[in-house]
């Protein structure tokens, strides 16, 4: 879903950082090699990522979804020497290509991979994380939020991906259309969290950012 003309989207990503030659190769491989390439973050969000990320400095950080790599990429950029990024994935399938690509950038040995379900591994992590990125499957959203809340320092920032949902947060609802009501739950009940500040972005699918207090 584009909720601005391809003009436009054109001409933020011309004046915006340029797409690393790594990414842009991992955005070609990924459009030739794997199922929904939809999925990838993509030049203009990867780089908010990645300025989000260079902000924070963070030691740790965790990203639950990785699909072929590109936002991991964009998030370790900002990644203190010696700091580590987690990022796991339910799909076996996809972890050479990530590897590949991560060692291939100058952060291969500052990424860890996890094969299996989120709400598993999450709880099985030890670290305190300085960012989080939220981008697997939407309608557990809520519980992702409420399991790495507290594995989160104050004012760390969770983010969370894909929350306007094509637009269908705004549209007439269906009966049958579990995600879109559990997600319009979501942004409301983030609004008005008090152990976060949040913004909703309108960042290509939409980008909530927490900061925890
Ligand atoms: C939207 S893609 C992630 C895109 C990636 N963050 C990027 O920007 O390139 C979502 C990924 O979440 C994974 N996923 C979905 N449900 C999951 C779950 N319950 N646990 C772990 N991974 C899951 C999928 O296999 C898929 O690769």
């Amino acid at each position: 879903m584009h909720f601005l003309s391809q003009d436009l989207e054109d001409y933020i990503a011309r004046c915006s950082e340029e797409e690393p030659p790594l990414l842009q190769e991992l955005t070609r491989e990924t459009h030739l090699k794997v199922l929904r390439p939809r999925m990838i973050t993509g030049h203009h969000q990867g780089r908010v990522l990645s300025l989000l990320s260079r902000l924070v400095r963070p030691k740790a950080i965790l990203e639950v979804g990785t699909y072929t790599g590109y936002s991991a990429l964009c998030l370790a950029e900002g990644l203190q020497p010696g700091g580590v990024l987690h990022t796991l994935d339910k799909n076996p399938e996809l972890f050479q290509m990530q590897r590949t690509f991560f060692d291939r950038s100058a952060y291969g040995g500052q990424i860890v991979q996890h094969t299996g379900m989120a709400l598993e591994i999450i709880p099985t992590l030890a670290a305190t994380f300085d960012l989080v990125f939220i981008d697997a499957e939407k309608e557990e959203y809520p519980e992702y939020f409420e399991a790495v809340l507290p594995k989160t320092r104050r004012g760390g920032l969770i983010l969370l991906d894909n929350v306007l949902w094509s637009g269908k947060v705004v549209e007439p609802q269906s009966a049958s259309d579990r995600v879109t009501a559990i997600l319009n739950r979501l942004n409301s009940s983030l609004a008005t969290d008090r152990r976060v500040r949040t913004v909703l972005l309108p960042i290509r699918d939409g980008l909530t950012v927490c900061m925890v207090e």
